[in-house]
């Protein structure tokens, strides 16, 4: 029995679909204990999409991963709680783990190639899901799958069914994931970076086609990307991840007008323009993330923040809420008198450490 099935008379669920609180996902590896995820804490309600973004590394599939129970055997520490519907996930028997994949929830990965089994027809890939969690014949899943072709807007879905995967080009084949994924119609959908892959005009009509589904069939979605701008009109929520952590989460309008964490201002001024011509990125963030082995003692982002000031180095801090579902990790926020005065600091000691290195150069 699932939960918030009704069929033995319990009141049906009413909480929030998930609620994940202080999760950790360590990997043990020769170098020490790589704190990948370190206490991330999320709620996501039904028919509703949360935004994860961050730069690569920052934890956000291994936090997809964690909540998915889609993990290695070994060498992994887990802790917290990941709670779908009221059901634990943590420390659940793969067995039943396995029942709420495809049924409840699903993803759609980065790479098509690497979801898809280049050796297996696509109908076969869907009818396959569709079978073992549905109890139909051959023939009503076989129907099911050309509607979800259809549905996906591939063309000519019945002569599809019978195609291998390498038949399809890369918007076509990332179509057949989301139609694999919402076979069994799941109540939540990660989409991990659903469409790097592809180019452009591509991944704006995949991205408004799972909206559409999403809104057709009331699901709930964790959107993955490292691109502000592919969340901002897409998702209600959105948590900026960070070395592991959320370091700012709001609702999307808030996070835009009001965002409070240099980082995630950094973030923003990386999205590359329409307007540019070259369509490449107008500006990368300075610096690297941190080493996830030894992360430094206080924010992990002060190393390379423009706000940074001594207190940055030496404590963390804490997750400030602002109201209205907005918090954030930083001593010094965007927009703030401290920010500000941070800000110019730092810009006159720039300033003045630029102009003694010019004297220098001149004497
Ligand atoms: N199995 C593993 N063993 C050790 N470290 C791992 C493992 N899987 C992930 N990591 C590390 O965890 C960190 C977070 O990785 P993750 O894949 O979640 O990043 P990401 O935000 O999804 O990045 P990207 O945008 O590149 O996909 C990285 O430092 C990565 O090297
Ligand atoms: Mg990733």
């Amino acid at each position: 029995m699932s939960p918030g099935d009704d069929r033995f008379g319990d009141a049906p669920y009413e909480g929030p679909l998930l609620a994940v609180t202080d999760i950790k996902t360590y990997f043990e590896t020769d170098r020490g204990l790589v704190r990948s995820v370190d206490g991330v804490s999320l709620t996501l309600e039904r028919g509703k999409t949360i935004g994860i973004v961050g730069e690569s590394g920052s934890g956000k599939t291994v936090l997809a991963r964690s909540i998915m129970g889609l993990l290695p055997k070994r060498g992994v520490v887990r802790d917290g709680s990941v709670k779908f519907e009221g059901q634990e996930f943590i420390g659940i028997k793969p067995k039943d783990m396995r029942a709420f994949w495809g049924a409840q929830m699903s993803m759609i990965f980065q790479d098509p190639m690497t979801s898809l089994n280049p050796v297996m027809k696509v109908g076969n890939q869907i009818t396959e899901s569709i079978r073992q969690h549905l109890d139909v014949s051959r023939s009503f899943a076989n129907e099911l799958a050309e509607n979800l072709l259809e549905s996906v807007r591939i063309p000519e879905p019945r002569k599809r069914l019978s195609e291998y995967p390498h038949q399809l080009s890369g918007g076509m084949r990332q179509r057949v994931c989301i139609a694999v994924a919402l076979a069994c119609g799941p109540k939540l959908l990660f989409a991990d970076e659903p469409t790097t892959a592809l180019d452009v005009t591509v991944q704006a009509q995949v991205l408004d086609l799972m909206a559409a589904q999403q809104r057709e069939r009331f699901m709930a979605m964790v959107l993955v990307t490292h691109d502000l701008g592919v969340v901002a009109g897409r998702a209600d929520d959105i948590a900026v991840m960070y070395a592991g952590r959320i370091v700012e989460k709001a609702p999307t309008k808030t996070l835009f007008a009001n965002m409070k964490m240099p980082y995630t201002e950094a973030l923003l001024s990386s999205i590359p323009k329409l307007d540019d011509k070259s369509h490449t990125r107008l500006a990368t963030i300075p610096g690297r993330p941190p080493d996830l082995v030894h992360p430094p003692k206080g924010c992990k982002f002060a190393p390379r923040c423009a706000y940074v000031q001594d207190k940055c180095h030496e404590e963390e801090p804490p997750l400030t809420d602002a109201g209205g579902g907005h918090q954030y990790r930083c001593w010094f926020p965007v927009g703030t008198p401290e920010g500000a005065a941070a800000l110019e600091k730092n810009r006159k000691a720039g300033a003045a450490a630029a102009s003694a290195l010019t004297v220098e150069a001149e004497a």
